[in-house]
């Protein structure tokens, strides 16, 4: 089973060139590429991403290409293992920094992949979903789900930044990825569903016959509650570190299809050394700093910054102060296919 297999060059020429004039290829030469034994060989790289270095250049674009140029004033995080250009931070999340101006607006569109945006800097910023007005404060993590029409406004004084996760790859993949544009929506007049129906934990609106739940209920999760919970969770948890999953509050699944987010507390000091796992994921900071190693390679992180591991890494994270990070994952994805799986370091 885990002998050496044929190459193509064993085959002689004619072989060779008479299955591309037919239009195929061996299947031995490249089968262990396709199905490695034991553990997949990712092409990914652990990455990162130091904003202090990447906020001039967003702030440039802002005065190099008016948002009607750009429609999306981003910069793209590629994965190390594809080069920069790609279009993708690990084979499923693509990751983006998004700047808007005081008085941009973007323009009102529907697409396949869904969206979050984990706010990263900027007061005033909002994203409207379904004719929901979400406001963007540091820290917060508002859902723009596939199939949602969602535009975004400024009505602040400074630039805000965004990080933009989307399960992009996997629809371009798929060849599923497009969108549509539309006019503005126009925007109900009331606070979104986390300062209205989903205000306190454990509670919901009255179920009654008939009546159809939203399938996206909550699509903002203000960064203060997260805060607040993890310090509880770490104080009576009984874990080193605090960790609390966003999840749907009606249904308690993942909040969207495809990718998972997960809020993390460290404690000045800690060092946490998580099971490897088969999801990819990208980190990153709200606040504090510290370090990661990663299969063997160290990335010292600070606010703000940003970086990935791929599938079944060696992660080792140490806080040298007290830090948040939010964790991007496709766990959700996998559990779907059956396949997510953790091993023991
Ligand atoms: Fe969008």
């Amino acid at each position: 089973m885990s002998q050496q297999l044929g190459t193509l060059d064993e085959l002689p020429e004619d072989y060779r060139e008479d299955m591309t004039k037919a239009g195929v290829a061996p299947l031995w030469p490249m089968m262990r590429n396709v199905l490695p034994h034991g553990a997949p060989q990712p092409q990914t790289a652990a990455g990162y991403w130091n904003y202090d270095k990447i906020r001039p250049l967003l702030l440039r674009a802002g005065e190099l290409t008016p948002v009607e140029k750009a429609e999306r004033r981003v910069l793209v995080l590629s994965d190390p293992g594809r080069g920069v250009g790609a279009m993708q931070a690990t084979a499923s999340i693509y990751l983006g920094l998004q700047l808007l101006l005081p008085g941009e607006t973007a323009p009102a569109h529907v697409h396949t992949p869904s969206a979050v945006r984990i706010v990263v800097e900027g007061k005033g910023g909002y994203t409207v979903v379904d004719g929901e007005k979400l406001p963007m404060e540091e820290g917060d993590l508002v859902l723009t789900p596939g199939g949602e029409w969602h535009d975004h406004g400024h009505e602040g004084e400074e630039p805000v930044v965004w990080l933009d996760a989307l399960d992009l790859p996997l629809f371009y993949y798929l060849e599923g990825s497009y969108a549509t544009e539309g006019p503005l929506q126009a925007q109900r007049n009331r606070p979104d569903a986390s300062q209205v129906e989903y205000l306190a934990a454990g509670l919901a609106p009255t179920r009654r016959p008939g009546a159809g739940l939203r399938r996206y209920p909550m699509m903002r999760y203000p960064w203060a509650r997260t805060e607040a919970a993890l310090r509880e969770v770490l104080a009576y948890g009984g874990d080193d570190i605090a960790e609390l999953d966003y999840v749907n509050p009606e249904t308690g699944a993942d909040v969207l299809p495809t990718m998972g987010f997960t809020a993390m507390m460290l404690p000045a000091g800690t060092t946490h050394a998580p099971n490897l796992r088969s999801s990819s994921a990208a980190f990153h900071v709200i606040k504090g700093r510290g370090k990661t190693r990663i299969n063997g390679e160290v990335f010292e992180w600070g606010p703000k910054d940003t970086f990935s591991a791929p599938v079944f890494a060696e992660i080792t994270h140490e806080a040298s102060e007290e830090a948040f990070l939010v964790r991007v994952h496709d766990r959700p994805l996998q559990d779907k296919l059956g396949y997510y799986e953790e091993r023991e370091r």
